[in-house]
């Protein structure tokens, strides 16, 4: 009996003490739209030998060079903000003060240096730790210093922490470190996004609870890390569309799932995979890191990263995660609700054989038949962009898809009253040469 009081009384504070910090998404005024922005990792994991590899080391010339170009190139114009460092940025030990400090070689100016000069081109600066005793390459974890570890960032001006979830001892201990860090993050006044691993740590053991990550967290990892091929960009998407019932209803505003880096630009994906990446990034309504170098980048893969449509898709005010509405053999379409009543269509070429197949369509089928309703005008924004005109709530439509590519279109509903229905183009098939 004096256990049943005592563990209803807990429950009891634990729920007065959501209520007193407010309930929702973590209200530090941060995120509002996805984060945007690069992060070192898969491209550069943990290159730690300046003098075997000067260009590629996890170095605070790297965060400088990727700073200038994100200025000089266009990146920051089209809204990549946070330049973020991964792991292995560290010292393999505190300081006297038990400090984290970074290694000296590598960042001899020290992060409050590199926070400086990042701010000093309009952009802001991430930063890496992890929840347990040591971070997933081995240099120092925070538990038992979030407090100080929090302050430490703030004082260097860090922007954006990046809270990995390695050796994190037992589940109480991961929840615990992933709620203590928030409150340390804020404790500090400092605004700071807080990109948490909890759920992917914490899924094996036990569901998450969404609702309390998301009070925590500004997004938070669901999935393994990402690769630079086309199973992993794949197996991220089918986890999420599985679990879509459970983890879209949650993002938004603040708080989003985040399925790991942009790897566009790279070595893995082919061009139509990377289309693939993109527009469903988009659809998730994903932060956009990429992991590249921006010193090396094809124009081909800088016009997908930069198409202002697309980005204009992943940052939509409404904040809405899309979803997949089918998927056979052969296809899946996704969608997303945007702002205004639009939505944006993903039709992706699952097979990995053969060559472009048409995909046909009724605009019936869209956005629960409401996207079309009762007229709508088509935009395709990727491959690349062409007006598909307007269209009404039973137009049939085909499209033609290469094989792991997608088709990323934007439906605008239009025409509200009958006054207002304009001319429509029944029955309108694209020309293949257009896609
Ligand atoms: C984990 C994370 C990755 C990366 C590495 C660094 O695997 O999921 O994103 O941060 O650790 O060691």
């Amino acid at each position: 009996m004096g256990t049943a009081v005592g563990s209803w009384q807990r429950a009891t504070l634990a729920w007065v003490l959501v209520l007193l910090a407010g309930a929702g998404a973590l209200e530090n005024g941060l995120a509002r739209t996805p984060t945007m922005g690069w992060l070192h990792w898969e491209r550069f994991l943990c290159s730690t030998d300046c003098a075997l590899e000067p260009l590629s080391c996890v170095s605070e010339q790297l965060f400088m060079q990727m700073a200038d170009l994100m200025v000089s190139d266009g990146w920051k114009d089209v809204g990549y903000e946070y330049v973020c460092i991964d792991d292995c940025w560290m010292s393999l030990t505190r300081d006297h003060q038990d400090r984290l400090q970074p290694d000296p070689e590598r960042f001899p100016s020290g992060i409050r240096k590199l926070a400086d000069y990042v701010h000093s081109k309009g952009l802001k600066l991430g930063i890496y730790g992890d929840v347990g005793n040591k971070t997933c390459a081995g240099f120092p974890g925070s538990y038992g210093y979030y407090d100080l570890d929090a302050q430490t960032f703030a004082d260097w001006g860090v922007d954006l922490l990046k809270f990995d979830g390695c050796n994190y001892g037992t589940q109480d201990q991961l929840a615990e470190g992933y709620r203590n860090m928030s409150l340390a993050l804020n404790k500090t006044g400092r605004s700071i996004v807080y990109s948490c691993e909890w759920p992917l740590y914490m899924r094996p053991m036990q569901k998450p609870n969404y609702t309390e990550i998301k009070h925590y967290c500004n997004h938070w990892r669901n999935f393994a890390d990402i690769y630079d091929a086309w199973n992993s960009v794949k197996n991220t998407l089918e986890w999420t569309a599985l679990h879509q019932d459970s983890i879209v209803d949650v993002a938004g505003p603040g708080g989003w799932n985040d399925p790991d880096m942009l790897v566009i630009g790279n070595f893995g994906l082919s061009w139509d995979q990377q289309l693939t990446q993109m527009a469903l990034w988009a659809i998730m309504a994903a932060p956009l890191l990429m992991s590249n170098d921006l010193r090396h980048i094809s124009p081909q893969a800088k016009w997908l990263l930069q198409n202002k449509d697309v980005i204009a898709i992943n940052q939509d005010p409404l904040g809405k995660q899309g979803y997949r509405i089918t998927k056979d053999n052969n296809f899946e379409v996704w969608e997303r609700p945007l702002s205004g009543g639009a939505y944006a269509v993903a039709v992706m070429n699952r097979q990995e054989i053969g060559g472009p197949q048409i995909f046909s369509f009724s605009t019936s089928f869209l956005g629960n038949g409401l996207a079309c309703n009762p007229a709508c005008s088509i935009q395709q924004i990727l491959p690349t962009s062409e007006d598909w005109g307007l269209h009404n709530w039973v137009s049939f439509l085909n499209t033609e898809v290469n094989p792991t590519g997608t088709v990323l279109l934007k439906v605008v509903v239009i025409g509200e009253s009958p006054a207002e229905k304009p001319v429509m183009n029944i029955n309108k098939k694209p020309s293949p040469d257009i896609l």
